[in-house]
């Protein structure tokens, strides 16, 4: 069986990830990154093409040079207060570049596509935990971008023998366990990332945005998953793929809520240190509460979390920022 994929924004955070567990189950893995927020040192297997989706003629090369059987999407801007600021660009590295991608998947008969989606495209939900089925009702241009993206992969696979699956991402976070690869991004807005930095000194206190949420302590709830995890459910949606099965939407994430709060309070307690915590205001954009209902994923393709607890992956995003710390503080100390 052909077993080479193409990983668009495979040099980043989750991708990364994916590409590890790929070239360990034996995949051949291309990777179409412009390093934007990438990079080529999150890379444990694979080969890298430094190239952009909006350069759809370096894009269709690729794609017609290589032999692939699917295409897994990664690349895009994920910020949510980002998108609010630049909803242009947004749309046009989200929702325009995955269309560039379709139309070279298109030309280059690739049939098989598993997308990036968010939880971002279900905005509000009226109804906790959400299900593949709540209304997707985005509430910020993040969300529309994807949402909007989903919705050119469903209309071309309904005229075409295009088959794709959609995972919707819940709040990920953590770090390989072996801590070879993790979170890069140096302006990296995740709260779990923000406050490990904030017990690692990094930065001098941890900002909650909003403490008037209905919800129990007044702080945004997120279900987080162990990206670790979230990597897993690509390989399965990808077996699940080759198996010949139709196309499905699925939640990733674990169905366990947590608050800004409960979240600040584990990262002190599991790194023994203490930092400040500063009330300020909502971010725009920010839903109060977002919980999956994952059991279609874990039914249908059978996917089995191993990291599911918020302290594994306090821990394991905590363990690889120290790596980080260290390794900076030894190249300065190499450096003066
Ligand atoms: C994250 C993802 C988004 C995804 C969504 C799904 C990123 C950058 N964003 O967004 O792509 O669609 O999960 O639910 O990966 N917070 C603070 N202080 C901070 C940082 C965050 O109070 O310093 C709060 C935020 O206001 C929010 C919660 O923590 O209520 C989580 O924020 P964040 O980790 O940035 O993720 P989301 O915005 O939920």
């Amino acid at each position: 069986m052909n077993k080479k994929v193409l990983v668009t924004g495979g040099a980043g955070y989750i991708g990364s990830h994916v590409v590890r567990q790929l070239g360990e189950a034996g995949y051949d893995v291309i990777i179409y990154d412009n390093c934007s927020t990438g990079s080529a040192e999150s890379l444990l297997f694979g080969e890298l093409i430094i190239g952009d989706l909006a350069d759809t003629k370096l894009l269709y090369q690729v794609l017609s040079q290589h032999k692939f059987s699917a295409v897994l999407h990664f690349a895009a801007s994920l910020i949510v207060p980002e998108s609010v600021a630049r909803p242009l660009d947004y749309y046009s590295n989200n929702t325009r570049n995955t269309l560039n991608l379709l139309e070279c998947c298109s030309l280059t008969g690739i049939n098989k596509i598993i997308f990036s989606s968010t939880a971002a495209v279900y905005g509000e939900p009226e109804q906790i935990p959400v299900t593949e089925l709540t209304p997707t009702q985005p509430i910020n241009p993040y969300g529309r971008s994807k949402l909007m993206s989903e919705w050119l992969i469903q209309d071309y696979a309904a005229v075409s023998n295009l088959n794709y699956v959609i995972l919707r991402y819940f709040n990920v976070a953590g770090a390989e366990p072996r801590i070879r690869i993790g979170q890069i991004s140096p302006n990296a807005t995740h709260l779990i990332k923000v406050a490990c930095d904030a017990a690692l000194k990094r930065r001098s206190e941890l900002l909650i945005f909003g403490t008037d949420f209905s919800t129990p302590d007044g702080t945004a709830i997120r279900d987080y998953i162990h990206v670790e995890d979230l990597a897993s459910a690509h390989l399965d949606a990808l077996r699940y793929l080759e198996k010949g099965n139709q196309s499905e939407i699925f939640n990733c994430g674990y169905g366990a809520g947590y608050s800004v709060r409960e979240v600040v309070e584990r990262v002190k307690a599991i790194s023994e240190t203490d930092f400040p915590v500063i009330e300020a205001k909502r971010r725009p954009g920010d839903p109060a509460c977002v919980m999956a209902e994952s059991d279609k994923i874990r039914q249908v393709l059978n996917w089995q979390p191993k990291y599911n607890q918020l302290d594994t992956i306090i821990a394991t995003t905590l363990a690889w920022e120290m790596r980080k710390k260290a390794k900076q503080n030894h190249l300065v100390s190499r450096i003066f």
